[in-house]
């Protein structure tokens, strides 16, 4: 008996511990509410989520393609990261008006500026449909019946709710296809920049600060949601007036203690918490130090040019961003990992899982089949995920090759005009013809990285496994990959500003030509080989995983009952909660909860360029004129660190105290804690959050945009 109860505590003690989890707002009220309410939450579920009244998830909103923003005044005012922003502010800049360098404030209603393809997409409800999506699927079905009559159910609920509502819909799985919901949305379509601080603030510390604790950035930019006379989307149209939301946060100017209630409400895009310890070891030891590698190489070619050149610089300065911020992250993730003893700690969980239900023969038999299961699926499905990770980071990872296999479409299209047919040639042309000279593009840093990266995969990846079109290159060349990139940089028009010119002015003419250039029929023969060979497989085997992890999560909510399971995140709306937190680093290191001004200060000092700031920052913190935004020892605050539980897509994600206010915009995680998204330990992950008070600053101090405040709920 005594023993049994050991096993059991410890079962529950690894599945979940306080702060974690990415709660459905739907269900706080049957799930967390008295939670919260012991952690300090002053509100009720109603007022987080109401299909009925004005609650918080009105204000709650997913911001262009992968982020989230929160609505902060009663005329459609949205607060968003710089980072979220950035692709709108930089395709509304030109050479003269540089809104990344010196950023940007409306003065007035007319100086808003239309971003086009920006969207700001609100949840209307959210609904249980998982007997209308599972009904007519069989219990014999195989994998791929399930699969095709799940898809097939989820676009026909799909279609008929949108008529229903007149709103758009979506459907999402839950617990790995356990369960399933509708969300019924409405999409914004005029929205426009209101704001955003130069970057030398919004991105202050760049790459060497990303995902780095202590932090100084003020991570924001603001838009604004424009609506038609009745408060509905649009199209812009300079006519549309502001839009008037159901709710918007009220902002507090009186910040926070360390231990104090937060809550972050957004849209987290991905975890996997209840990966078996297989999956966890592929990761850890395969996948994470592969693509940390390959990005690794690929990072140091551009950097160096980056540092010789200033227009390789501006070139490549987006790109090398998005390349070095999952490449932290995995590296960061996959240390702590280790450091934690995943493994392990799922290994033994597993053991604890089927010792608690072997009482039960059946549920023994079923959970040791299951976890066998999982060993052998990942065993076959390892080697094929090294295939497929050298094909999208070592392969793909070479512009060329992306870009000649750009013109796959076109090609065919052509085809088609020329055979007389209905065809897209024209578009598809437009599409992918690179703007001349190239923008983001140097052939001889991309030669470099062409080099490296067929070195990679030819000492990594087994003959027998290779591309058979690249490996008889290489056999001509003898393997001196140098010699067959400068074959394929030297004679390819599709990578070649001069040439390419002369190319696209007569593509049509000469599309046959050009359908034989030497790094088109490359990229073409490596893209057409792995949709033959591993991707299909891939597909097989995640499809198998998936079913496993779907049993597998059934078995742990039916058989761990005093636990309360959230689900993986999906890109769907859900609530966090937590507290202001502090964490150790490593051995002998203490860091403090909240950073201020004088941090951002000393770090100029330094010189380093990524800490870079105008005069006027430095001229007004000499004048100490921090008005009524600072602490109660008179500091200006910058950012904090929270215990909430978040991923990629809750930058932006409204950061809300006890009684509902607004006190952060949610922005990045520290590089320890990284490994949350596979397992969350509370003691040392962090989300990092941009404190309100040091936003308004900026706003009314630096930018002298102080009017927007008016606007807004001030709790001070
Ligand atoms: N690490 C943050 C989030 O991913 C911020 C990324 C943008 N900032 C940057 N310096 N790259 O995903
Ligand atoms: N910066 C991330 C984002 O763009 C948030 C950081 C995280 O992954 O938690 O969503």
């Amino acid at each position: 008996m005594k023993s049994k109860i050991i096993i059991f505590l410890t079962v529950l003690s690894l599945a979940g511990k306080a702060d974690e989890g990415m709660w459905m707002p739907q269900l706080i009220a049957a799930m967390n509410i008295s939670d919260m309410k012991k952690n300090g939450f002053k509100l009720s579920a109603e007022q987080i989520y109401s299909i009925n009244k004005a609650s918080m998830k009105d204000a709650v909103a997913i911001f262009g393609g992968g982020c989230t923003a929160e609505v902060i005044s009663d005329k459609g005012l949205i607060l968003t990261n710089h980072h979220c922003g950035f692709s709108s502010i930089a395709a509304l800049s030109s050479v003269a008006n540089d809104y990344l360098k010196n950023g940007y404030w409306a003065m007035n209603a007319k100086e808003e500026l239309y971003s086009k393809d920006l969207t700001v997409t609100f949840i209307k409800r959210i609904e249980d449909v998982t007997s209308k999506i599972l009904q007519n699927v069989k219990v014999g079905f195989s994998e791929i019946q399930r699969d095709s009559a799940i898809q097939s159910n989820i676009k026909l609920l799909e279609k008929k709710t949108k008529e229903e509502y007149k709103y758009d819909t979506f459907i999402r799985g839950f617990y790995y296809g356990n369960e399933y919901y509708l969300f019924v949305t409405e999409t914004f379509r005029d929205v426009r920049l209101v704001g955003a601080p130069p970057e030398s603030i919004g991105k202050f510390g760049d790459e060497t600060d990303n995902w780095v604790w202590p932090r100084h950035n003020a991570d924001f930019s603001m838009f604004r949601i424009y609506a038609n006379k009745e408060n509905k989307p649009a199209e812009y149209n300079s006519e549309n007036i502001p839009y008037k939301p159901a709710y918007s946060f009220p902002i507090s100017l009186k910040g926070y203690e360390k231990g104090d209630f937060t809550m972050v409400y957004g849209f987290p895009g991905r975890t996997q918490e209840y990966l078996s310890s297989n999956a966890v070891e592929l990761l850890q030891n395969q996948q994470d130090p592969i693509r940390v590698e390959l990005r690794e190489k690929r990072l140091a070619i551009m950097a160096t040019d980056m540092k010789k050149n200033d227009t390789i610089r501006l070139m490549y300065a987006n790109k090398y961003a998005g390349v070095a911020n999952y490449y932290k992250k995995w590296n960061g993730e996959m240390q702590g990992l280790k450091k934690s003893n995943a493994v392990q700690t799922k290994k033994d969980f597993e053991k604890k899982f089927l010792s608690q239900v072997s009482s039960e023969p059946a549920k023994k038999e079923k959970f040791t089949n299951l976890f066998n299961q999982f060993t052998k699926t990942y065993e076959e499905y390892a080697p094929l995920s090294k295939q497929y990770d050298y094909f999208t980071e070592c392969l793909l990872g070479i512009d060329a090759i992306r870009l000649a296999n750009s013109f796959v479409p076109v090609f065919t299209e052509l085809k088609k005009k020329q055979e007389g047919k209905e065809n897209k040639f024209e578009a598809k042309f437009k599409e992918v013809k690179p703007i001349l000279p190239f923008k983001n593009f140097n052939k001889e840093t991309d030669r470099k990285i062409c080099v490296a990266m067929l070195d990679m995969f030819s000492k990594n990846i087994d003959k027998s496994l290779r591309v058979p079109y690249l490996d008889s290159l290489l056999t001509v060349y003898n393997g001196n990959t140098k010699a067959l990139t400068d074959f394929l940089y030297n004679n390819s028009g599709f990578i070649d500003n001069k040439k390419a010119e002369l190319m696209f002015s007569d593509f049509e003419k000469n599309a046959q030509l050009y359908e034989r250039d030497p790094v088109y029929l490359l990229a073409t023969a490596i893209v057409k080989h792995y949709q033959k060979t591993v991707i299909p497989q891939i597909n097989y085997y995640e499809l198998q995983i998936a079913e496993l992890q779907k049993e597998y999560m059934k078995g742990l909510r039916e058989n761990i009952k005093d636990k309360k399971f959230y689900p993986d995140a999906n890109g769907t709306l859900r609530v966090a909660y937590g507290k202001v937190a502090d964490y150790k680093p490593r051995d002998g290191v203490d860091y403090l909860h909240f950073t201020t001004i004088d941090g951002l200060v000393d770090k100029n000092k330094t010189g380093i360029e990524d800490y870079y700031v105008k005069p006027r920052l430095l001229e007004l913190y000499e004048k100490k004129d921090f008005g009524n935004y600072v602490d109660k020892n008179g500091k200006l605050r910058i950012a904090f660190t929270g215990s909430n539980h978040t991923t990629g897509g809750n930058s932006g994600s409204p950061v809300i105290n006890a009684k509902g206010q607004l006190i952060g915009t949610n922005f990045d995680r520290n590089w320890e804690g990284t490994m949350s998204d596979i397992m969350y330990n509370g003691s040392f992950c962090r989300n990092i959050v941009l404190d309100v008070r040091f936003t308004l600053w900026v706003v009314d101090k630096y930018a002298g945009a102080g009017y927007l405040l008016n606007e807004m709920k001030l709790i001070k």
